[in-house]
């Protein structure tokens, strides 16, 4: 009987209450995180829920590093917002994704509505990232340095940027980020972008832009705010590889349903597309992580700009698991053992080592045990079905059986 290190670990979890950064990690994902926002930090089951590392490995700032907030007025820059959220994943000892130095949104009006030449905008935008990620120096792990430049077409946003500086900006916006912080992982951040088409296309296009610049670009961040029903791809994130980037992410994942309230199909629906994305993550060498925007329906974005539309996060608004949560975990618990799940991936290779009775699939073997965590049943499911000693074989959901 062989288990690996992070095998180890997981057997060693106290519980199955929290666990997908865990649970990602012991897959070969760097992190599963949460963004999060500065009004939100008085609640205290939602922080605590948030600072529980086996469940969440990384925040992200919701708001509170925009420009808007960062340099309300010109030369005047403000971190209390960013810093309240930067120092509670420090504490926490998370990694924290920074975000978002260049954006049409949440641009206080003295950039948007200025007056600038090439020369005045250039000045204007390396202040600003040189002051905001010297600030952070050495505490992102990664900054999204420019938000969603693209139509749905493809082509360039007309932004005071583009505007003023043409695609040159870019370059720009990266150089100024790497000068300032040389071991931030520096990102284009974008959404609709998760499937092939004149979007990621256009992403591709930035990428291979800014590096022919001779800046450095890291990563695509895939924001996924996708709708119920809809799946994403793994050629988009191996286009960006194949551009230069060394790593992909799902930065802002959220998945709505378009009418509410949710009926249990419609949940179960989500749960299978939750799953999804995790696996496409996890079958992408390149891809690192899984940030989710927010966790809970309590503080989503969604019923304020899509009214009518929502429950799109992995708990409620009472802050209990839905089944998308044990979907997620589920997924990830396969591809951490080695017990199945659909993955394809070639990424575990630290951590496929379970037992050499357990299975991967097959006709419902009887010689067989799935460790504790791997998938034991559900759907289609035609692998093992017994259990470790200590474990029982649990519904998580109509598609996902787990050994707990
Ligand atoms: O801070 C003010 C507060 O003082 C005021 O009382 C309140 C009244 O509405 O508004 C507060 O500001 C809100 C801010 O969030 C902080 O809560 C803004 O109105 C509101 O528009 C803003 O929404 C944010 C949105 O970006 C703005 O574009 C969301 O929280 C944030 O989750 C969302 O995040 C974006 C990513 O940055 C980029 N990708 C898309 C994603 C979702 O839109």
């Amino acid at each position: 009987m062989l288990y690996s290190t992070a095998l180890t670990a997981l057997l060693a979890l106290p519980g199955a209450s929290a666990q997908l950064n865990k649970l990602a990690k012991a897959a070969g994902l760097l992190y599963f995180g949460s963004a999060t926002d500065n009004g939100e930090l008085s609640d205290r089951s939602y922080v605590n829920i948030l600072s529980n590392t086996d469940e969440f490995g990384q925040l992200t700032p919701g708001n509170g590093q925009k420009w808007q907030y960062t340099e309300p007025s010109r030369g005047s820059f403000s971190y209390s917002s960013g810093d309240q959220i930067a120092s509670l994943a420090a504490s926490n000892g998370q990694l924290l994704r920074c975000h978002t130095l260049v954006w049409y949104s949440q641009l206080p009006s003295w950039v948007s509505s200025g007056s600038w030449n090439s020369q005045t905008l250039t000045s204007v935008v390396n202040t600003h990232i040189s002051n905001v990620v010297g600030h952070y120096k050495g505490k992102c792990y990664a900054w999204d340095v420019v938000n969603e430049a693209l139509n749905e077409d493809g082509t360039y946003r007309t932004n005071v940027f583009y505007n003023v500086l043409g695609d040159s900006y870019f370059a720009l916006a990266f150089k100024a980020a790497a000068a300032a912080d040389p071991n931030a992982k520096l990102y284009y951040n974008d959404y609709n972008i998760e499937n092939p088409g004149s979007k990621q296309a256009g992403v591709v296009k930035i990428v291979k832009l800014v590096k022919a610049a001779g800046a450095k670009i890291d990563g695509v961040g895939m924001q996924a705010h996708l709708i119920v029903g809809s799946t994403p791809s793994q050629s988009a994130m191996q286009s960006y590889v194949g551009a230069g980037v060394t790593e992909v992410a799902y930065t802002e994942l959220d998945i709505r349903l378009s009418s509410l309230p949710s009926s249990s199909s419609g949940l179960a629906q989500q749960a299978n597309d939750y799953g999804t994305v995790t696996k496409a993550c996890l079958a992408e060498k390149a891809c690192i992580g899984i940030t989710i925007w927010d966790y809970t329906d309590k503080y989503s974005w969604i019923p304020g700009v899509f009214p009518g539309q929502g429950d799109a996060l992995i708990y409620d608004s009472n802050l209990n698991k839905k089944p998308a949560w044990t979907t997620v975990s589920s997924v990830l618990a396969a591809a951490a053992t080695g017990g199945g799940g659909g993955t394809t991936t070639t990424r575990a290779t630290t951590t496929t080592m379970v037992t050499s009775t357990t299975t991967q699939g097959g006709s419902n073997p009887t010689s067989c045990t799935v460790v504790q965590w791997g998938q034991c049943g559900g759907q289609g499911w035609s692998g093992c079905t017994v259990c470790a000693a200590g474990t029982t074989c649990q519904v998580g959901n109509p598609w996902y059986s787990q050994c707990l």
